[in-house]
Formats: structure tokens, C-alpha cells, sequence
């Protein structure tokens, strides 16, 4: 990690899945946190290391005032809606609130004097490539209104960047998953619906079966293969990406991910190894957009944020998935 300093920052988002663990991580350092979140999706009770303003990204003024009270050193931006299948039902909001609420937040920070902020998007503006792993240059194609939403963020970004005395650290998230060792926080949404703390729920009869999303891709045991990155390994690289910026670093974007690809059905019996119990399936028709393999290479992140994903072995991402999932549906 680069070692230029910062004393405080503004997390938009912080009271959600990665927004929390990057605030937990951060107050461990001794940084500040304020947290700006509308609480749409996120939890009062992971607001737990500094201050929570309940504002709405799109609320400029409110923005506003909140930068020139607490005056961050960074913005760190996780706020946005992020489910493909409901931007696909409800294109409207996700334009909104990600692309609208972006706006807004560049407005506020133009206006106070904040020139740096660390930006979260996804794999997800990739679409279905052709070639892995995908690095940065691949072309960006995104194939629903959630990852386009994150690729109009992106642009206007580098259109601010050039325009006015900004500057901007992209990152590009493959797939999160695992949680706070401690248990104090972990992964919560409504609906649940990634593939780790469902089969846990299927696991312990929360739900009937896990759903596997087709298992006739061309892989080695038909079911999609993905790039799962630990939730706390995408924290550090927040920090990390926000001392770069700090010590002088130029607008850049970074992939995120381990590099290697899991099956859905190799997570399955990695699991099933974790907790001793069987996890019900069911093998259910594709889901539109979803592409066979997604692996990211993020040489670039090692090489320039000095980041390595040292937590993202799948026992790790499990044993902490699996801790939280006991304490969030049995204590
Ligand atoms: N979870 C993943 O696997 C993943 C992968 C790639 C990218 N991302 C991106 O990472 C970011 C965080 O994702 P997450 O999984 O922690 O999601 P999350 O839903 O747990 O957290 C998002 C937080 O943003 C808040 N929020 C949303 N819209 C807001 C608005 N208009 N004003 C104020 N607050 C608002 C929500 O209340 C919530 O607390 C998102 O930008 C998401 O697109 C996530």
C-alpha cells in the first residue's frame, strides 16, 4: 500500500456491505469516517466507526453542507443501487440514482473544493467478453442498465477529470463475498441474492434450494465461473487507492479480483466441506446477460496500488461468510 497519509473521509454508501467493511478497515488506521447513506439499502446498525449523515446522494445541498463541515481529505463513493435484474425491471431508478446521484455528488464536491474521490464500479461494464481474464483495456460493453449506469459514471468522471481540478481512482469490483472476521458487520441485503449466503440459507432451510442459473455453459462442470474477491481485500484497496490519490497519483482505473475462477458447483462443495452440511439445488433455466466466465486480472492494481488480495482464499471467504450467517439468522 502506498504510504501518503490521510486523516478523514466521506463514505457515500457506508452503510451497506462494502462501504462498511472499507469504514471498519479505515477506523482500525486511525482515519476518520463520515458516512453518507439514505439507508435505501443499508443498516443503521453498520454505521459503527464515525458520524451518519441520513441524506439521499441526489440531495446537493444537504451534500453540500456535509462536505463543508467535515471537510474529507477524500470522497471514497460506493452509494448506488446494484441488483442487474431489478435495473432491467426498473431502468428509471438506476439511472437516478446512480447516474443523477453521481452528478450530484461532482456538483457538491466542485463546489467545496474537494478535488479527490475513489469510485466504485463492476465488472459489470465489461458485458460478455470474449478473452480472459479481462484487464483494463478490454473494451467496455456493458449488457444491462446497472452496468451501463456504472459506465456513464466512469465517463463523466474522466470528462470532469479533464475539465476541472479533479482527479479519480476507478475501481472495478468482480464478485465480493466474505465478511468481517469480528461478525460486527457482514453481508445483509434484501433480497438476498448472491450465490454464497444463499447456499448457506438453502443450507439451513431458510429458503427451499439454491437455484443454479443454468448448468450448460462451456466450462468444465456447466455452471458460471466467476472472480470472488473478499470483501476486506476490496476495502484495503480503497485505502490504498485513496493514498495513491493523496501522494500525487493520476486519474486511473483498476480491476479488482483474484484472477482465478471459481465454479458455482466448486463453491457449492466447498461449502459443503466448511459446514459438514449438503446444500439442496435446484438447476434452473440461464438468466439473460449472464456471461460463462468473468476473471479478472488486476496486475495493474498489484502494480501500481501495490494491492494483493490476501483474504480472498476460499476457506477464508467462507469460514467468515458462514460465521456471519450464524450470527445473523441464529443469535
Ligand atoms: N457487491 C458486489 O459484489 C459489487 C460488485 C461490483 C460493484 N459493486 C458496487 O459496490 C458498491 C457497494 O455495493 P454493496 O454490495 O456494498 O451494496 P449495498 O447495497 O450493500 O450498499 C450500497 C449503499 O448505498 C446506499 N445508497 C444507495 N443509493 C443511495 C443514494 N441515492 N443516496 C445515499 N445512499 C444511497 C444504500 O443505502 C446502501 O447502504 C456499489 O456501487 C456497487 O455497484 C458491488
Amino acid at each position: 500500500m502506498a504510504p501518503n497519509k490521510f486523516d478523514r473521509a466521506l463514505v457515500t454508501g457506508g452503510a451497506g456491505y462494502i462501504g462498511s467493511h472499507t469504514t471498519k478497515l479505515m477506523s482500525k488506521l486511525g482515519i476518520e469516517t463520515v458516512v453518507y447513506d439514505n439507508l435505501s439499502r443499508g443498516h443503521r446498525d453498520f454505521v459503527k466507526w464515525g458520524p451518519l449523515i441520513k441524506g439521499d446522494l441526489r440531495d446537493t445541498s444537504l451534500l453540500k453542507e456535509t462536505l463543508r463541515w467535515y471537510k474529507p481529505d477524500v470522497i471514497i463513493h460506493f452509494a448506488a443501487l446494484s441488483s442487474v435484474g431489478e435495473s432491467n425491471s426498473k431502468p428509471e431508478f438506476y439511472y437516478d440514482n446512480n447516474v443523477v446521484g453521481t452528478l450530484s455528488l461532482l456538483h457538491a464536491m466542485l463546489d467545496c473544493g474537494i478535488k479527490l474521490a475513489v469510485m466504485s464500479s463492476s465488472c459489470a461494464v465489461y458485458g460478455q467478453p470474449d478473452h480472459m481474464p479481462i484487464t483494463e483495456n478490454t473494451p467496455k460493453n456493458p449488457v444491462n442498465p446497472y452496468g451501463r449506469s456504472k459506465t456513464m459514471m466512469e465517463q463523466i468522471c474522466v470528462d470532469l477529470g479533464n475539465a476541472h481540478d479533479l482527479r479519480f481512482v476507478t475501481l472495478r469490483y468482480f464478485n465480493a463475498c466474505g465478511g468481517d472476521p469480528g461478525c460486527e458487520i457482514g453481508e445483509r441485503h434484501f433480497p438476498e441474492l448472491h450465490l454464497i449466503p444463499r447456499l448457506f440459507m438453502a443450507q439451513d432451510g431458510l429458503i427451499d434450494a439454491l437455484e443454479i442459473m443454468g448448468d450448460d455453459y462451456p466450462t468444465s462442470d456447466g455452471t458460471c465461473i466467476r472472480d470472488y474477491v473478499h470483501v476486506n481485500d476490496l476495502a484495503e484497496a480503497h485505502i490504498g487507492a485513496a493514498r495513491y490519490l493523496i501522494g500525487g497519483g493520476q486519474a486511473d482505473t483498476f480491476n479488482l479480483g483474484t484472477g482465478h475462477g471459481l465454479s458455482v458447483k466448486e463453491i457449492i462443495e466447498a461449502a459443503t466441506n466448511v459446514t459438514g452440511k449438503p446444500v439442496p439445488y435446484r438447476i434452473a433455466p440461464r438468466r439473460g446477460g449472464d456471461p460463462a466466465i468473468l476473471v479478472a486480472d488486476s496486475n495493474k492494481a498489484s502494480r501500481i496500488l501495490g494491492w494483493t488480495p490476501n483474504s480472498s482464499g476460499l476457506p477464508s471467504i467462507l469460514k467468515d461468510a458462514w460465521a456471519w450467517h450464524n450470527k445473523e439468522h441464529f443469535r
